[in-house]
């Protein structure tokens, strides 16, 4: 539910109109791969998902993006009208570059990295920042509509969270080893 909140909130902070084109980066984490799904389920004409291994597009398409890309371009050097990022560092350019004029990219990573001022000025390109835990504090009848939202789709089965692995907290190192992986596909769910 929490990575699916973070996921909404990313998109709705995109303010995407119907049939625009999409780019969700880390498209198999248990964030993106939710990113995905809700952009496609709220309208998006065209979803691509970045992740960095070709072993993972499948997954990536099953989740309803139309095709991938390793780069965080927009596949195919099509851009895209706004980004879900949730990577930042070395991704915040290309995936900056992928946008079309007008594009907003949200930034929702704990990745960093600065963004020059000069790159948003051509193109008239926007970036916007979210974070969970200010709604979650500060904007709890937003926070409710999102989860109650999010109920609805999962029971309707119109968004599908996938969990790559569930483990006891004594395995706790074996789900962090998991994720510093990065071959996580969706969730990875530790056990109190
Ligand atoms: N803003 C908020 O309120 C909020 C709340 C929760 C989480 N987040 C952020 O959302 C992002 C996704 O979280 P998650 O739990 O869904 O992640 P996750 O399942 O652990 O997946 C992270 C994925 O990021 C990709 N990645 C790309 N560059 C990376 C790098 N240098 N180091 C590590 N991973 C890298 C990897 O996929 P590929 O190798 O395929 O690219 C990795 O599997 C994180 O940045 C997290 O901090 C934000």
């Amino acid at each position: 539910m929490r990575s699916g909140l973070v996921a909404i909130g990313a998109l709705e902070a995109a303010r995407p109109r119907k049939g625009e084109a999409a780019l969700a980066t880390a498209a198999a984490s248990g964030v993106g791969h939710l990113a995905v799904q809700l952009a496609r389920v709220r309208g998006a004409g065209r979803v691509v998902g970045a992740v960095s291994d070709a072993g993972k597009a499948g997954f990536v398409r099953s989740s309803g993006s139309t095709t991938w890309s390793s780069t965080g371009r927009g596949a195919g050097g099509e851009p895209v009208d706004y980004v879900l990022d949730a990577v930042g560092g070395d991704m915040l350019s290309p995936a900056l570059a992928s946008l079309t004029p007008g594009g907003r990219l949200v930034a929702y990573s704990s990745g960093g990295r600065t963004i020059q001022a000069y790159d948003l000025l051509i193109g008239a390109k926007s970036v916007i920042g979210f974070q969970m835990a200010r709604i979650a504090r500060g904007e709890p009848e937003l926070y409710e509509r999102w989860r109650r939202e999010l109920w609805e789709l999962f029971e309707e089965g119109a968004v599908k969270p996938a969990v790559h692995g569930e483990f006891a907290l004594e395995e706790a190192a074996r789900a962090h080893a998991a994720i510093e992986s990065r071959g996580n596909r969706g969730k990875v769910v530790l056990h109190p």
